[in-house]
């Protein structure tokens, strides 16, 4: 990735900073949500996937975490973190299945989250950052792509989980935009 010409985060217009607030406070659950999974899960295929998809959220959240000052962060951590790590755990309970859907579903929305901050990103012109944000997008359809490539079935509990997951998700950036 190419950082040679990103900006000072403190020069960020207001609603950048939000959305970049919100991105990092989405990282910290992403990371947090694999943590979760591989406190639980003991298939070895889980925990690969997991362990797979760790690292990717760790190189985001070590972006966000490096480039945005103190207090352009989410005043709400350790919330995001428990929310991660009891999303990720819950899955693993279910099993392979509940993981795979879980994280179909946080992905979906990730995608589309990254993708609605393209054209203010463009407006604004850091192309290295332009560049960092169309990466972590392009990784999160990756993710999402592996966690939904295989045909499984869901169970109207299950169904209503990832519901709960995907509106969960949608509340927190809701939130961490503005705190
Ligand atoms: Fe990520
Ligand atoms: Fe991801």
């Amino acid at each position: 990735m190419n950082t040679v010409s990103l900006q000072s985060a403190s020069i960020l217009p207001a609603h950048l900073a939000g959305e970049m607030r919100s991105n990092h406070a989405g990282e910290t659950g992403a990371v947090w949500i694999y943590k979760g999974v591989l406190a639980i899960s003991r298939d070895a295929e889980i925990r690969a996937f997991a362990e797979h998809h760790l690292a990717t959220e760790e190189t985001h959240l070590g972006f966000f975490e490096d480039w945005l000052r103190s207090r352009q962060k989410s005043l709400l951590l350790p919330l995001w973190r428990l929310s991660g790590f009891v999303l990720g755990a819950v899955s693993a309970l279910g099993g392979g299945n509940w993981v795979y859907a879980s994280i179909e579903a946080v992905e979906t929305f990730v995608v589309k989250h990254y993708e609605s901050q393209f054209a203010a990103l463009e407006a604004y012109g850091d192309a290295a950052l332009t560049a960092a944000i169309h990466q972590f997008c392009n990784d999160e359809a990756d993710h999402r792509d592996e966690a939904g490539g295989e045909a499984y079935g869901q169970s109207s509990l299950l169904k209503a989980w990832c519901w709960v997951v995907g509106f969960g998700s949608e509340q927190a950036v809701k939130i961490a935009r503005r705190i």
